[in-house]
């Protein structure tokens, strides 16, 4: 399915400038005359957006916050042109949050989500109802993405997912707020968020310890207490949202199916945010580089024979090799999850969410 942003600036400006500034971000070709006109087919399968929080569950860990490299909205490009009209925008608490998990595919799913002409998102994360609560609601509306009439702001924040005090916080500010939440196998969910601290340490010349070393006590037995494997215990987690959202105001999205074909979970979200269906098969393309989908956007101005897509991959930070677990040992994680797989499936009533052992 096809983006059609309106009001756009005329294209011969376009096209001028962006062959000359934006020749990394488009791609452009002849509606009418068939592909004979592609100028720029470019494929920037580094082109960078993501983020993450590393709000610990003991909040003792830093930020992580990588959202300097989130992908140019399109508006911020537009000024660009001359006879660009903008429309009027305005701040407000966001309708839709991406409240978990912690790499669970939040980035993925935040941006996949922004090329949907009806929502904008904020960058960064905001962590307001974590971490900066006591700075009042105008603040975090003043975090919040400059909206258009009919469309929606979001923001994620994983770190609320398992922060106790924010479902209560959440739904005395704004209890309408539609939740969306991405969950992945919790060991590999796990592994993810060690490999995270693995590779900040390594990044600043450090060394890391292995996660066995954290995961399992001398004696053989797993340590509950390690943060990563205490985040994965979704359902602990989630029985305090329910004691404050139904069911039905929220949308988990299967991770693991959304690694995999991401258009169907996109489509699943586009129905709950009760928006028209704008993105499909035809916005992600597989990179064989990366190993993960990349999202395609597709611009087309009403008013030019053009249309124009710009893609957009997830940066190395995310998609990052796991470390190699010993087979028993995986095995006596996917034992110890087994229980509380279980307990949140009943909980979310859900038995279409598979998570196979290795
Ligand atoms: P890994 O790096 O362990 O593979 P988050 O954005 O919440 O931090 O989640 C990061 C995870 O998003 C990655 O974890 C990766 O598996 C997952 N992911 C899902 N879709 C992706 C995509 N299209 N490109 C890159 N990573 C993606």
């Amino acid at each position: 399915m096809k983006l059609v942003i309106k009001n756009l600036c005329f294209f011969s400006k376009f096209l001028i400038i962006s062959t000359v500034l934006l020749l990394p971000v488009y791609g452009c070709k002849s509606k009418s005359e068939g592909d004979t006109h592609s100028f720029h087919q470019n494929n920037i399968d580094d082109e960078n957006f993501d983020d993450d929080s590393n709000e610990d569950i003991d909040n003792l860990e830093e930020d992580d916050d990588d959202s300097i490299e989130a992908f140019p909205d399109i508006e911020e490009q537009d000024i660009l042109c001359q006879g660009y009209e903008p429309k009027p925008t305005v701040q407000v608490l966001p309708q839709a949050v991406i409240f978990g998990t912690r790499k669970g595919g939040t980035r993925a799913l935040l941006e996949f989500l922004n090329m949907h002409s009806l929502i904008r998102r904020s960058k960064t994360e905001i962590h307001f109802y974590d971490k900066h609560f006591n700075k009042g609601i105008d603040w975090y509306i003043s975090q919040m993405p400059f909206i258009t009439e009919g469309q929606i702001g979001m923001e994620k924040t994983p770190g609320y997912f398992h922060t106790p005090s924010v479902p209560k916080r959440m739904f005395e500010t704004k209890n309408d707020t539609k939740l969306l939440m991405i969950i992945r196998d919790p060991v590999k969910r796990m592994i993810s968020d060690y490999n995270q601290f693995y590779y900040n340490n390594m990044k600043e010349g450090d060394t890391y310890p292995p996660i066995e070393t954290f995961l399992f006590r001398k004696d053989g037995t797993i340590n509950e207490h390690y943060p990563p494997l205490k985040r994965s215990i979704y359902h602990k987690h989630m029985a305090k949202w329910l004691e404050y959202f139904p069911l039905s105001q929220m949308y988990i999205v299967d991770g693991d199916k959304f690694i995999k074909e991401p258009w169907t979970e996109i489509e699943q979200v586009e129905r709950f945010l009760e928006l028209p269906m704008e993105l499909g098969r035809d916005n992600f393309y597989f990179n064989q580089t990366k190993g993960f989908y990349c999202g395609k956007e597709i611009i087309e101005n009403v008013n030019s024979k053009w249309t124009c897509t710009r893609n957009k991959c997830l940066s190395k930070s995310k998609g990052r090799k796991p470390p190699s677990v010993a087979a028993d040992l995986l095995q006596q994680l996917y034992d110890f999850m087994e229980p509380h797989n279980q307990l949140f499936f009943n909980m979310i009533n859900r038995s279409d969410i598979v998570w196979n052992r290795p």
